[in-house]
């Protein structure tokens, strides 16, 4: 029989990420083998993101250059999953007939079996309301599947989905569409899943979800106590052994309780690092976009993060051009780049998306206005980037070393900035935490040396 080899492509955040891994494991359980060649893979997962027009249209342009592979090969199988998927459903099989099967956010662990039925009949499985994650505890990953996703480097960190969906239809945002409503996994489940993960090598861990805060509170976690608040879980993850780094993201504003503030400052293996999406700097915009914060309650947030840990990088998104944006809108969007100064930022312009409220508002804004918002926004953050990073230079840092070969090592700091090594004991090796002292900044990296 011919070997049953698999290619995931994806796309998107970091729970398509995660995804997109537990894909891989479950397919190698029955019996497919990773290819790193696409060309060769008798099947390709297309693993989708919704989030803005532009990462959708990638999805359909890598899907339409896939249909002379399958006239060539018509005995591969083709499946979308992902937010496309969950939102697309039919509509995928009905526009690219080359694709077999499409699979929604809420049924990637039913692939393997799914494969089976599309064989027969070509299928797309996506909306599902209620749902439970299922208890999935990874085996060890075979050495082929570590040297695919990471080259030779050992795998030291990674995701752990807590909880999937989000309930707090922000009016952008499709994402309460296409990942459905929250559902917080057992907390025992996630403990045993970090604790396979830690046995495996890996140190570092980021929990998941598109509003890790509300983890707990809208469904049980835990037979004998609910809720089971986030920063519950943070301390009993943090207490595994062997786990080096704890992370998590994402964090609406909305949610940020005194609890898990104090985490900061309290869980040693809690990284100094917070993602918070502010979004806009306007509190006419943020209430158009139903965010329930405003900007008053975010610097406020801000300060308490940073006296409950004064290293603490702050990063966050932004949107510009939403529709009714004015001037003096955008303005505040600068103005608070200035009061917060953060680490880095992840901008975007505007894209409307189908099903979402903001999609029939008003005042649209044009094409070129947001391009000049988002130009504007993105010089003067990559200014703070650089003068933040600037901060570091003199200062001794613990630096987790994901490479340390004869040529080249480069790690990450607690706060996740990397950094490559001018100088570093032979012996090292990645796993190892080395004391650098930093003395050079760049925009997106800094550099340093190893001090015994
Ligand atoms: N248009 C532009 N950006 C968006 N985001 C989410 N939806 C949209 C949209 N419709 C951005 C937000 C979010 C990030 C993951 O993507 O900033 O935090
Ligand atoms: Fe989207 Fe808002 Fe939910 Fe984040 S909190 S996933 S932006 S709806």
């Amino acid at each position: 029989m011919k070997e049953k080899t698999f290619y995931i492509k994806t796309f998107g955040c970091q729970m398509n990420i995660r995804d997109s891994e537990i894909m891989a494991q479950t397919l190698c359980e029955h019996g497919y083998h990773p290819t790193s060649v696409m060309t060769r893979a008798s099947l390709i997962v297309i693993n989708t993101c919704s989030v803005r027009a532009k990462a959708e249209q990638k999805v359909f342009s890598l899907l339409g250059s896939l249909r002379k592979q399958k006239a060539d090969n018509p005995s591969m199988q083709i499946c979308v999953a992902g937010c496309v998927a969950q939102q697309e459903g039919q509509m995928i099989i009905e526009r690219m007939p080359h694709v077999d099967l499409v699979v929604g956010t809420q049924h990637i662990y039913e692939l393997p079996g799914l494969l089976v039925r599309a064989r027969h009949q070509r299928t797309a499985v996506n909306l599902s309301d209620s749902y439970e994650i299922p208890r999935y505890i990874p085996r060890l990953p075979t050495a082929s599947e570590q040297s695919q996703r990471n080259g030779d480097t050992a795998v030291l960190s990674r995701f752990v989905t807590i909880m999937q969906g989000c309930n707090n239809f922000c009016t952008y945002c499709v994402v309460p569409y296409t990942r459905g409503r929250e559902v917080s996994r057992k907390a025992v489940d996630i403990i045993d899943e970090v604790t396979a993960l830690v046995n495996t090598g890996v140190v570092e861990i980021t929990l998941l979800g598109q509003n890790v805060n509300s983890y707990g509170t809208t469904n049980p976690v835990s037979e004998e106590d609910t809720p089971y608040p986030f920063a519950r879980l943070l301390h009993e993850v943090a207490k595994i052994p062997g786990l080096r780094r704890l992370r998590f993201t994402t964090s609406n504003p909305k949610d940020l309780p005194d609890e898990l503030i104090r985490c900061f400052a309290e869980i040693n293996k809690l990284c100094p690092q917070l993602h918070l999406p502010v979004q806009s700097g306007s509190d006419i915009v943020l209430r158009r976009m139903n965010r329930k914060y405003r900007i008053d309650d975010y610097l406020n947030m801000v300060d308490r993060l940073r006296t409950a840990r004064p290293d603490l990088a702050l990063t966050t998104d932004i949107i510009v051009g939403f529709p009714g944006e004015t001037d003096s809108d955008f303005q505040a969007t600068m103005d608070l780049l200035e009061r917060v100064r953060f680490h880095g930022s992840f901008s975007f312009k505007y894209s409307g998306r189908p099903g979402t409220a903001a999609a029939s508002f008003d005042g649209k804004c044009e094409e070129s206005v947001k391009s000049e918002r988002l130009q504007l926004f993105q010089k003067r953050q990559d200014e703070i980037s650089l003068e933040r990073n600037r901060e570091y230079i003199g200062t001794l840092q613990d630096v987790l070393l994901e490479r340390a070969d004869g040529e080249l090592a480069s790690g990450r700091l607690p706060t996740n900035h990397i950094v490559h090594l001018e100088s570093w004991p032979s012996t090292a090796q990645s796993g190892d935490v080395l004391r650098v002292m930093i003395t050079g900044a760049g925009q997106h990296s800094l550099k340093g040396r190893a001090v015994s």
